[in-house]
């Protein structure tokens, strides 16, 4: 049998998709290795969303020519949205013998076969179809305790600065019987906890199976089965899905709500299609239904044209929402995007740093604030293991999707512990074991 080694990049999204692959060619023979020194076929699933994130897979793909000559016959390949954004660029780089976009998953046994004949291949045709919505991912094991279950694909947004609708493709919604099939499989193999997930999963529709009712069903698979989902966007998410979340006590109470920025005219700029008002009238909403919902958020600095006092409103709102965590990025200029081929990527780059610094210490700041509110405060956490630092210590996340970690000697991944927080820091909440549930 020959052997297949995947590293993956970007979002979760990718992990999905690998794990889809794995099935796929598991199908057509090949078993899969975490040992790169040992494969046959080498692959990279790839993410183009910034510059520095492609620049970094390309100096992967130097060090995967040492197994190439080391090895002649081994096979090196590119999948995910680099795949689809650079395709044959790709192969004449002479370092890559096949190339598959996000679409081109089930040609892999073909394109496989064809590079053994002498003919290296891109395969990058996006579909308006295909959703691998039959196909059971083959779990790459973090810890048997939580899956991620795909529900959708592509992106129909065009966000001025972004790149994925170019290498996903048009939006579409996988059929929500397969679904919901595949979240009683993770339930029956152990699973403790899925995650839905779609570049916007408010937009799901099935028939007449939206959004809200897709996780209302996934959520009455098992009480005992944590449900999670990302990633939201602000004008789309409803009434009915905050409160389907309310009514379900397994579904976690945690909402990632990209903001991107706190100002009217860049979100304008961005095609965001809410203002900051809408934003802020959405989190109210979400706090009045469900006062402990974790709430956390994208943000870009540094847009085309953003001006000091622009980037201070991002500033202020970060303040005013009091995020839990937020993931923050310098703008990066992406091929082919609406704001590339119309607005000059003109904040300079020492401007970008200092206001990216500016922010991530801001949020560090509201991060350990909504941290101390929760100090003498008891949790249901569900255990993924030992904990990083500490390994007489558990780790695992409450529904809000903080990080706990308690000495524990007795439970172990998969377990639902109920925790005290005595202490923390930004990062984390340091707990005591209370009792079992
Ligand atoms: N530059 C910087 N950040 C970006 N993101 C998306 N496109 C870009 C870009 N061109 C960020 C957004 C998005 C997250 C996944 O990545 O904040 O929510
Ligand atoms: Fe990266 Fe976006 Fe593609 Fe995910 S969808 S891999 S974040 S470019």
């Amino acid at each position: 049998m020959k052997k297949v080694y995947i590293e993956t990049y970007g979002c979760q999204m990718n992990v999905a998709d690998t794990e889809v692959v794995f099935a796929i060619l598991g199908k057509a023979g090949y078993a899969r290795t975490e040992d790169i020194a040992g494969a046959d076929v080498i692959m990279a699933n790839t993410c183009s969303i910034r510059d520095n994130a492609e620049q970094r897979i390309w100096g992967r793909i130097d060090q995967f020519q040492k197994q190439r000559t080391e090895r002649p016959g081994t096979r090196v390949g590119i999948l995910g949205c680099m795949a689809e954004r650079l395709g044959g660029k790709l192969l004449e780089s002479g370092k890559v013998d096949f190339v598959a976009g996000p679409d081109a998953y089930r040609t892999l046994p073909r394109l496989l076969a064809d590079v053994e004949d002498g003919h290296p291949r891109a395969e990058v045709e996006l579909s308006r179809e295909e959703t691998y919505g039959e196909i059971s991912p083959v779990r790459i094991d973090r810890n048997g305790v939580s899956a991620f279950i795909s529900i959708m694909r592509g992106c129909n947004n065009v966000c001025s600065y972004c790149v994925v609708p170019y290498t996903r493709g048009a939006e579409r919604s996988r059929d929500w019987h397969t679904i919901v099939k595949e979240a009683c499989e993770c339930a029956e193999a152990g699973y403790k906890e899925v995650t839905l997930l779609g570049q916007n999963v408010d937009s799901y529709r099935c028939g007449d199976i939206d959004f809200a009712k897709l996780l209302a069903m996934v959520a009455e698979v098992s009480p005992s089965l944590r449900v999670r989902f990302s990633t939201s966007h602000p004008k789309d998410i409803s009434d009915r899905l905050i409160l389907t979340m309310a009514a379900h006590p397994n579904i976690c109470r945690h909402i990632h709500l990209p903001v991107q920025s706190g100002n009217d005219r860049i979100l304008e700029k961005m095609r965001r299609r809410y203002d900051r008002a809408w934003y802020l009238e959405r989190v109210s909403k979400i706090r009045e239904v469900m006062p402990d919902c974790g709430i956390s958020t994208d943000a870009i600095v540094g847009f085309c044209s953003e001006t000091e006092e622009e980037f201070r409103d991002t500033l202020s709102l970060f303040e005013e929402v009091g995020y839990d965590s937020a993931f923050m990025f310098n703008y990066s200029e992406r091929p082919g995007t609406l704001a590339a081929r119309n607005y000059p990527d003109d904040v300079p780059q020492d401007v970008k740093t200092r206001r990216l610094e500016e922010l991530i210490s801001l949020q560090n700041r509201l991060s350990l604030e909504s941290n101390r509110r929760d100090l003498g405060k008891v949790f249901e956490v569900l255990v993924e293991g030992p904990s990083k630092k500490n390994p007489a210590e558990l780790c695992g996340r409450t529904g809000s999707n903080k990080m706990c970690v308690w000495p524990d000697s007795t439970h172990k991944a998969g377990d639902y512990v109920r925790v005290m927080v005595l202490d923390c820091t930004q990062a984390t909440l340091l707990c005591k074991l209370v009792k079992d549930i």
